[in-house]
C-alpha cells in the first residue's frame, strides 16, 4: 500500500486509524443513466461521470491518477477534534483540500490554502460518515447521515453538468431551484491504493481576487464565477 495519500492529513495530527483512501461512485440500480458512474472532482465541484481535474506533481507529469478522484477520511474534525467526521481529497500537497458543503453543493477547498469557503463563509464541514449500506451492499459515504442527489445544472459556457448535492439539506429534501432533474443515489466507496495526485484543480472565483486576493495565492489563476462558469476574457 502506498503511503503517499495521507501526508496532508498526517500533518494535521489526525488519528489515522479509521482514515482510508477511496474512489467514490454512484449507486442507484433503478437509474441506469447514473448507476456505477464515477463521482469526479472537477473545478471545485463533484460531478457524476467524466474525468477528474487532478493535477500531477511537477516531478511526475504523467501521473496515473490525474483522471480519477481519491477521497480520504474520516479524520478529526477541524472544529471539534473529538469527532472523526471530516473528509479530504487524497492528495500529496501538504496543505490538503477539504471536502465540504456550501450552497447545497458538495465542494472542495482551493488548492494550496487551508481555507474552506473563503469570504462566503458558512461552509458545512460535515459530519461525513462511512457506513455499510444494506441496499447497495457496500461501503458508502454519507453527509449528516443521509445520501446524495445527482442534480443537473446548466450554464452557458459549460452546458449541462450533473453535480453532487446532499440529499437532505437542513431539514428539507433538496429541490433544484431551476427545476432541473435530481436523482437520489448512494455514494459507494471503493478502497484504493492508487498513487495520489498533487492536488485537484479549482480556479479561484473571480470576485475573490478583489475581496480576498490572499486566498488565490499559489494556484493557477482562472477567471471563473462562483458557479464555476468561466468569465469571458476582457
Ligand atoms: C484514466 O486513464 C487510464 C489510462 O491512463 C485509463 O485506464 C482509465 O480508464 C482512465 N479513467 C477514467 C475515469 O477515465
Ligand atoms: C473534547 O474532549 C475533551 C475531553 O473530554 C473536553 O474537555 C473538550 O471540551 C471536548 N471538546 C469539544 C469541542 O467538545
Ligand atoms: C434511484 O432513483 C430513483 C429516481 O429515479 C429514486 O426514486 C430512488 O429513490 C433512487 N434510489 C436510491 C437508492 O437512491
Amino acid at each position: 500500500m502506498r503511503s503517499s495519500i495521507l501526508p496532508a492529513l498526517a500533518a494535521m495530527a489526525v488519528t489515522a486509524e479509521a482514515a482510508k483512501a477511496y474512489i467514490p461512485s454512484v449507486w442507484n440500480n433503478t437509474a441506469p443513466a447514473i448507476h456505477t458512474q464515477l463521482v469526479q472532482a472537477k473545478n471545485g465541484f463533484f460531478e457524476v461521470g467524466g474525468v477528474a481535474d487532478g493535477i500531477c506533481q511537477d516531478y511526475n507529469p504523467g501521473c496515473p491518477s490525474a483522471n480519477s478522484t481519491i477521497i480520504s477520511g474520516p479524520v478529526s474534525s477541524k472544529y471539534d477534534g473529538n469527532k472523526t467526521t471530516d473528509f479530504w481529497l487524497g492528495i500529496t500537497d501538504p496543505k490538503g483540500q477539504q471536502i465540504y458543503v456550501y450552497d447545497q453543493k458538495l465542494m472542495y477547498t482551493l488548492p494550496r490554502t487551508n481555507v474552506v469557503s473563503g469570504p462566503e463563509g458558512n461552509a458545512i464541514n460535515g459530519p461525513f460518515s462511512v457506513d455499510y449500506d444494506d441496499l447497495a451492499q457496500g461501503t458508502v459515504l454519507r453527509f449528516q447521515g443521509n445520501d446524495w442527489a445527482a442534480c443537473k445544472t446548466f450554464n452557458v459556457r459549460q452546458g449541462i453538468r450533473t453535480i453532487v448535492q446532499p440529499l437532505v439539506y437542513g431539514s428539507s429534501l433538496w429541490e433544484n431551484a431551476f427545476g432541473w432533474e435530481c436523482t437520489p443515489f448512494k455514494m459507494t466507496l471503493e478502497e484504493t491504493d492508487a498513487p495520489a495526485v498533487d492536488h485537484y484543480r479549482r480556479d479561484c472565483p473571480f470576485q475573490w481576487l478583489n475581496t480576498s486576493p490572499e486566498l488565490c495565492m499559489g494556484q493557477t489563476w482562472g477567471l471563473v464565477n462562483a458557479d464555476g462558469s468561466c468569465v469571458a476574457p476582457a
